[in-house]
């Protein structure tokens, strides 16, 4: 299979093109190619989807199936489209399980979920206030142009080697510190999120195998419990011991949830977000997806962590002080 990778240099991308490529497939990577490199072994073409012809690289070749990972712009997807739909035999677009319109009921499935609205005309692309909204536009554009073979999986959480954005990693790098360990909310709480490994294996086969539709991109949801008790078993330092706090708690001592400064990654207020983690992926299983083991995933994890540095500052989690403040205050108050 000829593969076009619509990006390839960072993250998500970069790990499909890797996978097609020691899979045997031949891989064309197309980018700016100022956000980093792409892998060994491919090819690379060089476009910008911010022109209006910034693909015009591209028609010359021919592609059995494309992969394109766009934030949220529908003007790139659809510059895309255009200029290799038509010759592609399978498209995929990673889509996110923001475009989903309710957040609080559990067990939902992507066959039957509601999708929030496309955003009102003229609105800003680049406005992540209307990320939802913007990723179902792309979605609508994908399926308009190349429905019948669009694979359109939405990722929740992607975890792993060369994730940026510092939230899973916070747990394995917290866990190897040792000592006591302040967790978020309870042990039954579900949470879910899928290695950027898996994920890049799943879409190649459904490349490689015609699967088309729409599905959600994450492993089956565990309880939080289970999940850190077994990233402390794989990666745990000395004397490790969790400490459960409840959420609201953290709440009124104003740690956020989730992401960015002063947060406490994969926990979510609850009942209202009970839905974002606790998806029914049945059909992904069964379409393919298969999914490494929690210790798997907190091992690598924490090998990234170490090459980005375990005593940088963050962006996402809290800091050793902050944790010690909150398990004193928490202490104190029970
Ligand atoms: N990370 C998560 O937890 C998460 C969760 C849910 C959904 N998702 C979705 O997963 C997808 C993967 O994201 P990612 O961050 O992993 O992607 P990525 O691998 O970082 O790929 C993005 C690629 O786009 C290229 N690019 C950017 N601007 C471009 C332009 N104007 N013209 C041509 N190429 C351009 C970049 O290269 P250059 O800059 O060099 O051009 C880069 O190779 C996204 O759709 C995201 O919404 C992610």
């Amino acid at each position: 299979m000829h593969l076009l990778v619509l990006g390839g240099t960072v993250f998500l991308s970069r790990t499909v093109a890797e996978t097609a490529r020691d899979a045997g497939h031949q891989v064309t990577c197309a980018a700016r190619g100022v956000s980093g490199n792409p892998p060994d072994g491919v090819e690379f073409v060089q476009v910008d989807r911010d022109q209006p012809d910034g693909l015009a690289a591209l028609d010359a070749a021919e592609f059995d199936a494309v992969v394109d990972v766009e934030v949220q712009s529908p003007t790139r997807v659809r510059r895309a489209l255009d200029a290799v739909g038509a010759k592609a035999g399978h498209w995929t677009y990673v889509s996110s399980g923001s475009v989903y319109g309710d957040e609080e009921t559990t067990g939902q499935d992507a066959a039957s979920a509601p999708v929030v609205a496309p955003p009102p005309k003229g609105s800003d692309e680049t406005d992540r206030e209307l990320h939802g909204p913007f990723k179902a536009a792309c979605e609508a554009a994908v399926r308009e142009a190349v429905g019948v073979k669009a694979f359109v999986c939405r990722a929740g959480l992607i975890v792993g080697p060369r994730d940026a954005s510092d939230r899973f990693g916070y747990w394995p790098a917290r866990l190897a510190a040792g000592g006591e360990v302040l967790v978020p909310g309870a042990p039954d709480d579900l949470v879910q999120y899928v290695d950027v490994r898996d994920l890049a294996q799943w879409i190649v086969h459904c490349a490689q195998n015609w699967v088309v539709g729409t599905f959600d991109a994450v492993a089956a949801p565990q309880p939080w419990g289970t999940v850190i008790d077994a990233m402390a078993t794989a990666v745990g330092g000395p004397e490790v011991a969790l400490t459960w706090v409840p959420g609201p708690w953290l709440g009124e001592q104003g740690v956020a949830p989730w992401a960015g400064p002063d947060s406490l990654p994969l926990w979510l207020p609850l009942p209202a977000y009970a839905g974002f983690m606790s998806r029914d992926v049945s059909a992904s299983l069964e379409a393919g997806l298969t999914t490494r083991s929690t210790a798997e995933i907190a091992t690598s994890a924490l090998e990234w962590e170490q090459v980005l540095g375990l005593d940088r500052d963050r962006r996402s989690g809290i800091t050793r002080e902050r944790e010690a403040d909150l398990l004193a205050a928490w202490h104190a108050a029970v």
